[in-house]
């Protein structure tokens, strides 16, 4: 049993002396430089089976019983995850929507955590409440949207469309929502069939059901059809239901198709909807100076959503969610129990979204955004969105590859052996599985890693690049791997798949 001086003096198992961090700190920083600087000599992915990395982990293992050396903890976890690990650091990631992250992220990261301030409210976090809260500035400021809008940061993209869409149910479902519940009424969410999975989870967790969403249709350019859109709220109203919501995408997840986002901000406005952008994605190519011009009815949403943890190049995670009137976001998310005393004069962050405690995720971003300027980070967007245009660009010198979409930094094409160029339903499907069985071969390779869209109906190859590594030789490489993995690829397919 410990005796009393085991408080008096006490002695955590966890506590470290100064001497002991600024060692292990070293160290760790050393060996984090050094991963670093290997990145474009390693695979992109050691494309292990979940039971071999659980093997090195020793994943069935019970809780240590008694205490252990720091600095071996320290070394094993950064052999671990530098040999087993997916880099989407690497100069040759381009899969999803996944970026290299800046590495004076890591270094903010590092200090938030020492700190730990919880910006969840202004007198627990000073400093951090106000670091948050001239970030969310910053970022309105690159959009173009207003600066005085409201906003914070939460997980990420996801998340951010979420505080934004239960922003808009409260503000226009006509009755206290969060008081009342849903009580049955058919509130109608409108947006098009290339919208990120995001709005299930949230016509979902909100009450609303996913049958409250209204998947409208896309034209030849995957942007939403405004007539079908049109027609659809006329249907709902003269059946009853009540139109809330309008969401047009600034960067589709898939092709990165941005919508007419002026005219949904008109038709909204004649409708009396909320409008939503999700921008997760394209929303800050808006700061290009030669941005594309539907993204400039961005300005006129009432929320928008962007991830720093993508073209922000901030470490996961970190969405940022915007809204027009600040009163609205405090409307869809304040109460104020007994127990909390904090003042209503600064900033508050538990007022204005789902969570209470919260990190500091705002640091990592504030440091990147000052370290590159506004000049800088126009250099990296614009660079990502050359670099994929280049690779478009180069894909018509390949007779076995066939160029699909093109749109902010993100091309999509797919391997087409020449004799196959046109073919029935048999060599369709045939060539869907080829590209997918291609996709995955050149995942497992470890040498480039992409992901894969359908664009009408076709499974394609997708190239997406939110990576300021990347360089024209590393794109340059693309294609020939691609064509010789599928030449080889589909010779032994083609014998059983189409004979
Ligand atoms: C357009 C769009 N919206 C939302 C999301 C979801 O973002 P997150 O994965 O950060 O939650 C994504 C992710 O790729 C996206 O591309």
């Amino acid at each position: 049993m410990p005796n009393e001086e085991s408080i008096e003096k006490r002695i955590s198992p966890l506590d470290m002396g100064s001497r002991e961090f600024r060692e292990l700190g070293a160290q760790l920083i050393d060996r984090i430089a050094g991963f670093l600087d290997s990145l474009p000599s390693r695979p992109v992915t050691p494309g292990e089976s979940p039971a071999s990395v659980r093997e090195a982990l020793d994943a069935g293992r019970s809780l240590p019983q008694h205490s252990a050396d720091p600095a071996q903890l320290l070394n094993h976890a950064a052999d671990l995850l530098f040999e087993h690990s997916l880099f989407n650091g690497h100069p040759r990631f381009w899969g999803y929507i996944t970026s290299s992250a800046a590495p004076i992220g890591a270094l903010g990261d590092l200090l938030a955590a020492a700190v730990n301030p919880n910006v969840g409210a202004w007198l627990l976090s000073p400093m951090a409440s106000e670091i948050e809260a001239q970030t969310i500035r910053w970022i309105a400021e690159m959009l173009g949207y207003p600066a005085d809008c409201g906003g914070l940061f939460v997980s990420g993209g996801n998340m951010a469309n979420f505080v934004c869409f239960l922003a808009a149910r409260q503000a226009k479902a006509g009755w206290d929502v969060r008081k009342e519940g849903m009580a049955g009424a058919r509130l109608r969410v409108y947006c098009s069939k290339e919208t990120h999975t995001w709005v299930q989870k949230a016509a979902d967790i909100s009450g609303l059901g996913t049958d409250a969403i209204r998947w409208i249709g896309v034209d030849d350019a995957m942007r939403v059809d405004l007539t079908a859109l049109r027609e659809q709220i006329l249907a709902d109203i003269a059946a009853g239901d009540k139109p809330v919501l309008v969401v047009g995408n600034a960067g589709s997840v898939s092709t990165g198709a941005i919508d007419p986002l002026p005219q949904l901000a008109a038709l909204c406005r004649e409708f009396n909807l909320w409008f939503h952008v999700d921008g997760a994605y394209g929303g800050l190519a808006a700061v290009l100076p030669d941005a594309p011009q539907a993204l400039t009815g961005l300005r006129e949403a009432d929320s928008v959503a962007v991830d720093p943890h993508k073209w922000l190049y901030a470490p996961l995670e970190a969405g940022c969610a915007l809204v027009r009137d600040p009163e609205k976001l405090r409307d869809a998310f304040a109460y104020h129990p007994v127990y909390y005393h904090f003042g209503v004069e600064a900033i508050n962050y538990f007022d204005l979204g789902p969570q209470n405690s919260r990190g500091f995720r705002a640091l990592k971003i504030w440091l990147a955004l000052q370290q590159a300027g506004r000049d800088g980070y126009v250099r990296m967007i614009s660079d990502d969105v050359r670099l994929a245009r280049a690779l478009f660009a180069r894909i018509p010198q390949y007779p076995e590859l066939e160029a699909l979409t093109q749109s902010l930094s993100i091309t999509t094409f797919r391997y087409v052996p020449a004799d196959l160029s046109s073919g029935d339903e048999k060599v369709a499907a045939y060539l869907d599985k080829l590209n997918l069985e291609l996709l995955t071969r050149l995942q497992n390779s470890g040498r480039v890693y992409l992901s894969n869209a359908v664009i009408q109906g076709k499974f394609a190859l997708r190239v997406c690049i939110v990576n300021f590594r990347t360089s024209l030789a590393d794109v340059e490489a693309l294609l020939p791997i691609v064509v010789a993995t599928g030449n080889e690829l589909d010779a032994a397919l083609r014998p059983q798949e189409l004979s």
